[in-house]
């Protein structure tokens, strides 16, 4: 009897998904959104766009935030990845998720994964020092909700508290 290889084309990835290591077989042109969602069901990553226009996608790769819609899987061989169900867990919130809740930063929440991660890379950067520059570096998340306000809240509050936390560390 024959036997039929329904995936010829796919290749191995070794990759590291919140601290989990997997070894799969992918499909050339599946993005990593999709392998996240579609192959491993975390659906935490919410596809918005898939044209890497709303940031709803948004993962931190080796620490890095990325479109995780415009990324071919097969790419990110021997990467980290984390997704928001790396973040943090009911119960035991990242800070972050604890401040986009004490702000009200969120309404729908379909957003609100891809603003947390992006936000994790951008405290990461070091780049944002003012309110101004949290809105601008944030730019490439999209809320249809309209909840930008509170989530740059929510992110600012998250950065004065490490701040002081560092100045308290600081003049000890
Ligand atoms: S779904 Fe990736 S940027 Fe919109
Ligand atoms: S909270 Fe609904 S899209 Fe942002």
């Amino acid at each position: 009897m024959m036997t039929a290889d329904l995936h010829p084309a796919a290749v191995p990835v070794a990759i590291t998904i919140n601290g989990r290591a997997y070894e799969l077989r992918v499909d050339p042109w599946v993005t990593l959104l999709d392998l996240l969602r579609e192959q491993l069901g975390l659906t935490g990553s919410k596809k918005g766009c898939d044209h890497g226009q709303c940031g709803a996608c948004t993962v931190l790769i080796d620490d890095k935030r990325i479109n995780s819609c415009l990324v071919l899987a097969v790419t990110k061989h021997g990467s980290a990845v984390t997704t928001i169900e790396g973040v943090g867990a009911p119960g035991d919130l990242h800070p972050l998720q604890q401040a986009f809740v004490e702000h009200d930063a969120f309404q729908c929440g379909y957003c609100t994964p891809g603003q947390i991660c992006s936000a994790l890379g951008l405290i990461a950067e070091g780049q944002a020092k003012t309110r101004d520059e949290v809105r601008e570096l944030m730019s490439g998340n999209l809320c249809r909700c309209g909840a930008y306000t509170n989530i740059t809240d929510a992110i600012v509050d998250v950065m004065e508290r490490a701040a002081a936390a560092c100045g308290r560390e600081d003049a000890a």
